[in-house]
Parts: C-alpha cells; sequence; structure tokens
C-alpha cells in the first residue's frame, strides 16, 4: 500500500469515524428529549434540531400520516437554527399534503423503505417542495413497534450524492428510534390526558359523594329528630334501621328487634291488616295509611296511625319498605277530654235550662199553693165539726203539703232555697250526722266514717249541706236493700289541672271533698245521664219524687262546688262534693253530740200523719234520749194525750193532719193543760200559715223539711225553756 493509498485510507477512517460520533450525538439527543408535557411537534422540532446540528444536512422535515395523507408536521433548515426560529419553516410547509404512493415521501410509506434520491434533477420520483434548490434527498420512513409507519423523515442537501450509504443506515435507525419516542410521547400524553380526565372525574365523584353523604347526614338527622317512630326494611323484610323514636316507643332496639321481628310489634288483628291490606298496598305502588293496635315490649297495647311505602330502583324493583308510626295515644286523650268536655257542658247546659225552668215553675207554684192552703184552710175554719165536706178539705190541704215538699225540692234545685252561708267545719258537720244517719241505716248497713285529721272550713250553709248528707245516705240505703256499707270521709284536695282537664270542670284550688260511698246496686251509664235531672226516679210510684240528687246539686251549686258520681252496675256508688277551702275558723255548729245526753229526757208526744216522717223523726229522738209518743193524726194525738197528760214534756204537732189539723189539737191541749209545750211543723213557711191566720206569731214552729239536727236542737231547747 503506497502513501496516497494510506492517506486516503486514514481520511475514510477519520470521515467514518466523524460519521460515527456525529450520528451518536444526533442519537443521544434523540434520547434525551423530554417526552412528558411536551406535545409531538415540539418533539420533533427538538429531534430535527440535534439532526441538523450534527449532521451535513441543510434541512429536514416530518410528515406525520394522518387517514392515508402525509401532512407536514415539522421542517428545519440551517437557517432557522441560526435564527434561532423554527415556526418559519414549518410555516412555511403548513399547508403541503402528500397522498401514499406519491413522490418520494408517498413512495417511501407505500413501500415503507427508505428512499434515496441522489440527484433531484434528474430523479423521476422527486417533487419540488416549497420552490427551494434541493440536490440530494433521503425521505425515511418512521415505524412504530410492529412495522406501521407512522410518517415520513425527509433530509436534504443542496448539492447532489451528498448523501451516502452510511446516511441511509443512520437515518433508518434514527427513524425507528424516533417513531418509538412519538409513539411513547403519545402514550405518555394519552395517559396524562386520561390521568388528568379520571383525576377530574373522580374529583367530581368526591364531590358529588361528599353531597350525598351531606345528604345522608341530613335525612338522617332529620329522621333521628322525628317524633315519629321509623321503620325501615330492605326487600327480604329484614329489618335495616329504626331510628330512636322507634326504639322508644316499642322498647326495643335495633338488634332485640331483628331477632323478634317487626311482628313483636302488632296485635294480632294488626298483624292481619299488615299482611292482607298494607303489604299488597304498598308492593302495588302505592302508599298505605291506616290505624293499628301496637304493642311495646312490656306487652303493653296503644293504637297508632301508620304510613308505609316502598322505595324502588330505576326498574321498579323494591329496594326497601318503610313505615312511619305515630302514637296515637296522646291524641285520642285529647279527643276523650274533648268530648268530655263537651259533654259536661251540655250536660251544664241542661241543668241550668231545667233549673231555670224548675225555679220559675215552683216559684209560681209556691204562690198559688199558698193560695190553695189558705183558702182550705179558711173553710176547715168555718165548717162545722161533723161537716160532711170536712173530710175533703182535709185532703186538699194534706195534697198541698206534699206539694209544697216538691216545690220546696225544686226551689233547691234551682238554687232559689234561701241559704245562710257562714263557715262550717266539715268534720264536725259529719261527727253531727253521723249520729242520727246510723238510725236512718237500719241494722243491715254499717256504716264508716273517716274524718280528715285536720279542720277543713267551708262556706255554705250547715243545714244545707247536712241535707245533702241525709239525701246521699238515702240513695245509698235504697241501693242496699239486703245491706252493706256506707263509707263517709272527709279529705283535702288540690284540684289541678289533669282533674280540670279530666271531669271538664273544676277551678284550681283546696276543696273539702266530702265522699259518700256504698256496696250497693250501682248505675249504669244511662241512670248516671239523668241522676241529677228533677224528677228523674228509677223507684216505684209513690217510693221516690226523683228529686233528692237535684236538690243536692243545688244545694253544691249554691255553694260554689262541684260534685261527680263513680258508679257501676253491682259494684256501688261513690259521689263525691267538692266545696273550695275557706281561711277562717268555723263558727260552732251546733253539733248533736254538744246536746249533752243526760239532758235529753223527757216525754215527747209525736203527732204526725205521714208514717215515713214520723218512724223516722220518733227514732232519733229515741236514739238520743227521749221517750216518744207516736199519734197518727189530730184525734189520735188527742185522745194519747189525755193519757199521759202530766208526763208529757212537749207536744209535737203537724199543722196539717187529717181529722183533726194541729192548731184545733192545740186549742184541745191548751185547755186540758194550759202550760203543755208545743212545737208546731209544716211544710208551709210560718209566715204563709201566720199570715193566713192559721197560728198565731208566737208559736214555736219547725219548716219541714228539716234536718235531724235542727229537730234535736229546737226540742232540747223547748224542753229545758
Ligand atoms: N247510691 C245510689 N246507688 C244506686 N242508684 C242511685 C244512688 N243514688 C241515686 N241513684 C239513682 O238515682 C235516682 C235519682 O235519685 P234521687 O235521689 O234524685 O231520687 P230518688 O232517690 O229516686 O227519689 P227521692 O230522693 O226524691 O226520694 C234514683 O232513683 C236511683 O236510680
Ligand atoms: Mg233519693
Amino acid at each position: 500500500m503506497n502513501e496516497k493509498n494510506i492517506v486516503n485510507l486514514f481520511k475514510e477512517l477519520h470521515g467514518n469515524f466523524t460519521n460515527l460520533l456525529n450520528s451518536f450525538s444526533a442519537l443521544s439527543i434523540l434520547s434525551s428529549l423530554e417526552l412528558r408535557d411536551v406535545d409531538e411537534t415540539t418533539l420533533l422540532h427538538n429531534a430535527l434540531r440535534g439532526l441538523l446540528e450534527n449532521l451535513d444536512i441543510t434541512s429536514c422535515s416530518v410528515f406525520l400520516l394522518h387517514d392515508d395523507t402525509l401532512k407536514n408536521c415539522i421542517g428545519l433548515d440551517h437557517e432557522d437554527l441560526t435564527e434561532g426560529n423554527f415556526s418559519s419553516s414549518h410555516d412555511r410547509l403548513s399547508s403541503t399534503t402528500v397522498c401514499i404512493g406519491e413522490g418520494i415521501m408517498g413512495l417511501a410509506v407505500k413501500t415503507k423503505t427508505l428512499q434515496h434520491c441522489r440527484d433531484c434533477s434528474s430523479d423521476p420520483h422527486f417533487k419540488i417542495l416549497n420552490g427551494r434548490a434541493i440536490g440530494s434527498l433521503i425521505s425515511a420512513p418512521i415505524f412504530q413497534i410492529g412495522g406501521e409507519v407512522l410518517g415520513v423523515l425527509n433530509v436534504s442537501h443542496p448539492e447532489p450524492r451528498a448523501f451516502t450509504e452510511w446516511h441511509e443506515r443512520f437515518l433508518s435507525v434514527f427513524c425507528n428510534f424516533l417513531g418509538q419516542l412519538l409513539i411513547n410521547n403519545r402514550l405518555l400524553n394519552h395517559m396524562d390526558s386520561e390521568i388528568e380526565k379520571r383525576t377530574e372525574q373522580l374529583r367530581d365523584a368526591l364531590v358529588e359523594a361528599r353531597f350525598a353523604q351531606k345528604n345522608l347526614q341530613l335525612f338522617k338527622t332529620i329522621i333521628e329528630s322525628l317524633q315519629e317512630a321509623v321503620t325501615i326494611q330492605d326487600s327480604t323484610d329484614t329489618l335495616v334501621y329504626i331510628n330512636p323514636a322507634c326504639e322508644e316507643l316499642f322498647g326495643y332496639t335495633l338488634d332485640q328487634l331483628r331477632r323478634t321481628g317487626l311482628r313483636a310489634c302488632y296485635a294480632p288483628e294488626s298483624l292481619e291488616v299488615l299482611e292482607k291490606r298494607m303489604s299488597p298496598c304498598i308492593l302495588g305502588g302505592e302508599s298505605w295509611e291506616g290505624e293499628l293496635s301496637a304493642v311495646d315490649a312490656t306487652g303493653g297495647v296503644f293504637p297508632v296511625s301508620c304510613l308505609a311505602g316502598a322505595v324502588r330502583d330505576g326498574k321498579g324493583k323494591v329496594l326497601f319498605t318503610f313505615c312511619f308510626i305515630r302514637d296515637l295515644r296522646e291524641q285520642k286523650r285529647t279527643e276523650e277530654e274533648k268530648k268530655k268536655l263537651e259533654a259536661q257542658l251540655h250536660h251544664a247546659q241542661k241543668m241550668e235550662a231545667i233549673g231555670q225552668l224548675a225555679g220559675g215553675v215552683a216559684h209560681d207554684f209556691n204562690n198559688i199553693i199558698t193560695a190553695i192552703t189558705g183558702y182550705a184552710h179558711l173553710l176547715l175554719m168555718k165548717m162545722g165539726k161533723d161537716d160532711p165536706l170536712r173530710h175533703f178539705a182535709e185532703q186538699i190541704t194534706a195534697s198541698s203539703e206534699r206539694a209544697v215538699h216538691v216545690t220546696s225540692g225544686l226551689l233547691a234545685f234551682s238554687r232559689k232555697q234561701s241559704a245562710t252561708p257562714q263557715p262550717v267545719s266539715v268534720n264536725l258537720l259529719l261527727k253531727k250526722v253521723c249520729n242520727f244517719l246510723t238510725r236512718l241505716l237500719g241494722e243491715d248497713i254499717h256504716l264508716e266514717t273517716r274524718s280528715y285529721r285536720e279542720e277543713l272550713v267551708v262556706m255554705a250553709d250547715g243545714s244545707q249541706l247536712e241535707q245533702i248528707l241525709m239525701n246521699l245516705s238515702t240513695n245509698a240505703r235504697d241501693a242496699m236493700r239486703n245491706g252493706g256499707r256506707l263509707t263517709i270521709s272527709t279529705e283535702l284536695f288540690e284540684m289541678g289541672e289533669e282533674f280540670i282537664q279530666s271531669h271538664g270542670y273544676g277551678e284550681k284550688g283546696k276543696y273539702a271533698c266530702i265522699s259518700v260511698e256504698d256496696t250497693g246496686t250501682g248505675m249504669d251509664d244511662e241512670v248516671m245521664e239523668r241522676i241529677f235531672d228533677p224528677f228523674f226516679t228509677t223507684k216505684e210510684v209513690g217510693k221516690g219524687t226523683g228529686l233528692g240528687l237535684s236538690i243536692v246539686y243545688g244545694i253544691v251549686k249554691q255553694s260554689n262546688g262541684y260534685i261527680d258520681v263513680c258508679s257501676k252496675p253491682g259494684k256501688g256508688t261513690r259521689f263525691r262534693v267538692f266545696l273550695p277551702i275557706i281561711n277562717a275558723t268555723a263558727t260552732t255548729v251546733e253539733s248533736s253530740t254538744s246536746i249533752p245526753v243526760n239532758m235529753c229526757k223527757g216525754l215527747i208526744l209525736l203527732a204526725e200523719d205521714d208514717d215515713e216522717v214520723r218512724k223516722f223523726n220518733a227514732g232519733l229522738l229515741r236514739e238520743f234520749g227521749y221517750e216518744v209518743e207516736e199519734a197518727i193524726d189530730g184525734v189520735d194525738a188527742v185522745q194519747r194525750f189525755l193519757q199521759r197528760k202530766d208526763a208529757v214534756d212537749l207536744v209535737m204537732l203537724d199543722v196539717v193532719m187529717p181529722k183533726m189539723n194541729g192548731k184545733d189539737v192545740y186549742d184541745r191541749l191548751k185547755r186540758i193543760r194550759p202550760d203543755v209545750k208545743v212545737l208546731f211543723t209544716s211544710g208551709y213557711t210560718p209566715e204563709t200559715i201566720s199570715k193566713k191566720g192559721i197560728l198565731e206569731e208566737n208559736h214555736h214552729f219547725l219548716e219541714k223539711p228539716h234536718t235531724p239536727g235542727e229537730l234535736l236542737k229546737k226540742v232540747a231547747d223547748l224542753i229545758q225553756s
């Protein structure tokens, strides 16, 4: 090998080595390119820049395949590098498109092989681009893995035959590498945008979830603060939720109810309603509302109202069923109280109306009867002793006396009875009355009295209160024909809102409560409704006037009190009278016990034609130590007086009596014994009788009806006078 050959070889080696270095630099630039967050154009620009800087080429460009057409993506030449501008060259090429198979680029794509035009002016495939002078041009297909063509890399030189085989090999490798980078860049960009999209979606989902959670929390708070019990079951009827109100209402926890099942919360008849009516209704797509009987954990049964429905998915499949349950106890109680109040009002209005009517009638009747009696007495006075018509006149006066009794009862009922209210101790009153009640009740009835430990003073007419006890006790006696027990007690009673609401009457405050309780026949509701009505009686004709309780009612009202009754057929009856307590000491109630028993001595001639009245009064007087001679009419009275005229301490004469009236008897007795003490009794007021000239004004007189206390007091006073 000569020296020239050696030099050429060296030159060749040097050229190869330089090429190797250059290609290494271009590839290393390629490998160091940033792929993330870089768009395709920038990536290609940086890649081509490495080519231009390291290879002896004047310009290069990349066309990428889009739907069978090559579209320029980037073009760069040496001038751009020196000007630091690449967009200009890009713009130059921006509108260029080439079809597959067209020109040298189209051929490179079609054949998938690198095309090398060594002398562009003489190559038929060459197509001048942008009017630039190009001597040499290489169009190399850019592949992705798998051999698919992504586009074409063009490198050019103004001189023909500027590129060698080495350039071809290098550019093939470069294009493979570039293809890979492009794919990786696309993947990364796609991944990044996908991640961004997913992140966005996740963020939206999170916001939605937070919103849903907030809503859920809100609904939970609402459901948990509801007063209604709420139950939720899934599609298999498994209980999934109950709110705190439900736990409280039924007394079960969710776990307990899961074990027992919701059936435990309803009475058998309601379970049938649930199965036959509620379930088909809600499963059929409608809501159901109704009243049921619920049962709590302690077995207590109570009314509830239920509203049930179902929650469905988009296809109409039932996901959950729910039930809102409301406790109706309070509502029912209020309704009942309202009904009671209305009934009370109705009753009060009725009593008021009857009272007014009865009062008016009684008042007029009293006047009429007074006239009838007066004239009948005048007739008697003017008639001869043996006048055959005398009997009729006596019948008129006797009937009038009964009529007076009725009208005085009606007057008491309508609160028109004259009364003298004063502070009265109910304990003392009871003590006083119970002495003669024993006689009234008879042996078969056991009387039990209980007095409150402290004084209970009320403002009332003492004798009216005695009458209340008398009338109530008489009724009790009549209801215990075969014997029994009568309990009379006094106690302090604090009337509060509860009593007022449940009874429908009353005013808050302290009351003396007098309770009269028997073990008699009792009454049904129908009778109880009417017991205070005047003339209402269940007793046989002639046995009761039906005025006893009307009088009691009138007196209680007149004393600003209340009366209630509690009774059941066969279980006895309890009347309670409530009288407002006053802050005062009682004026001395003349208790019968205040009359020393040793002073109650003497013989009394008692002339009274009414058997009941006579027997009762005689019994009472004997009870208190007197000896009593009973006379059934005026003539009988005179005869009996004649038999014991010196022993008789007092004569009690009914003014109106058959055969001989009280005034005539008195005149006869006066002649037999001028110092005889006489006490007249009558249903008429003393004024009426004296106005008609029947009695002298200075006669001792006891108006009927009178209380036992009044009788005993009057008798004791007269005997001792
Ligand atoms: N303690 C009681 N037990 C059962 N029923 C009673 C009782 N008290 C009253 N009644 C019923 O109430 C009715 C009315 O009583 P009220 O005292 O007004 O009249 P009376 O007793 O029938 O007649 P009078 O009292 O005028 O003799 C009675 O007929 C009776 O049916
Ligand atoms: Mg009665």
